[in-house]
């Protein structure tokens, strides 16, 4: 891809990364924050402050550009009205900047958007892609509206959309549960870049999570953009292996700690048929 990439959420801890990475992969950058752009100018960057509510500037800052990674918003469970604007709203303003443009996007998803999923108990079947949405807060929620949205762009308007079901993407493992949900930084740009590389992609959707052993994730679309993940967090088995948060509701399910907070249902019995 040849044009200017439009990356929203740079200022965050991953967008930091893919600016700084994407730019010394040679790619143009066009860098969008509600916070101010905190590293020094990567090389053939620009930056500018704009908030995602702000559909007028979303469709300027997208201008010219051939693909947008749509990684800004709330990234942790909040009230409903706090996630509403810049999760829904500016999602939508995302997508039809998209349109305008023919652009494609790359959206941060979350495996926040199926945290009701169980863990598979010892080693059981990894969940598809294909799964039902089971959101373990707002902030899942909207990411599920998210996917949806590029369902319908894609259904309706033919842009073109990859989903990262992102883990947890951190510089190292820090408990147990990342033994399954890790994703390299590493591996998040080697993902990122063949999101924008590949010819055709049309709906995907892709678990981000690198080639951990204990993942609880499987089928996906990555064939379609072929990408590999390298990285692995058995490496850190020893140093996070034990550290599990005690919590039977956060470790029942994928979300985790998401799924405890502000969990006031009477924690279903393994035989109820409607678990
Ligand atoms: N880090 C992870 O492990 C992980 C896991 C799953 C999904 N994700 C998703 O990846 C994306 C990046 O995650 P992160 O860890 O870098 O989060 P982050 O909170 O560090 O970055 C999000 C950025 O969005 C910006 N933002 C918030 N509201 C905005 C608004 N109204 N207008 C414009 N910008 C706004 C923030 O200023 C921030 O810089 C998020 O969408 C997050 O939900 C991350």
């Amino acid at each position: 891809m040849t044009k200017p990439v439009l990356l929203t959420g740079a200022s965050g801890a991953l967008g930091r990364r893919l600016a700084q990475g994407l730019a010394a992969g040679g790619r143009r950058l066009v860098l969008t924050d509600i916070a101010p752009f905190p590293d020094p100018l990567p090389e053939g960057a620009r930056f500018e402050r704009a908030d995602l509510e702000d559909g007028v500037a979303l469709l300027r800052l997208a201008e010219g550009c051939g693909a947008i990674l749509h990684f800004g918003g709330v990234s942790v469970e909040r009230p409903f009205e706090e996630v509403m604007g810049p999760n829904i709203r500016g999602l939508f303003h995302v997508y039809e900047a998209a349109r305008r443009e023919g652009a494609r996007v790359v959206f941060a998803s979350s495996n926040h958007a199926i945290g009701f999923h169980e863990r598979p108990a010892g080693g059981g079947p990894r969940l598809d892609a294909r799964c039902h949405f089971r959101p373990d807060g707002f902030y899942g929620l909207a990411k599920a509206y998210g996917e949806l949205m590029g369902r319908l762009y894609w259904d309706k308007h033919g842009v073109e959309n990859v989903n990262l079901r992102i883990g947890s993407s951190f510089p190292e493992p820090v408990d147990a549960r990342m033994l399954s949900t890790w994703l390299s930084y590493a591996d998040l740009l080697r993902l990122v870049a063949r999101c924008l590389d590949a010819p055709r992609v049309g709906h995907a959707v892709i678990w981000g999570a690198s080639a951990n052993p204990a993942a609880w994730w499987g089928a996906d679309h990555r064939d379609r953009i072929g990408w590999a993940p390298q990285d692995t967090a058995e490496a850190f088995r020893d140093q996070v292996g034990r550290l599990t948060s005690g919590n039977p509701v956060a470790e029942r399910y994928q979300g985790g700690g998401f799924c405890a907070q502000g969990y006031s249902r009477a924690e279903p019995s393994p035989r109820d048929p409607f678990a």
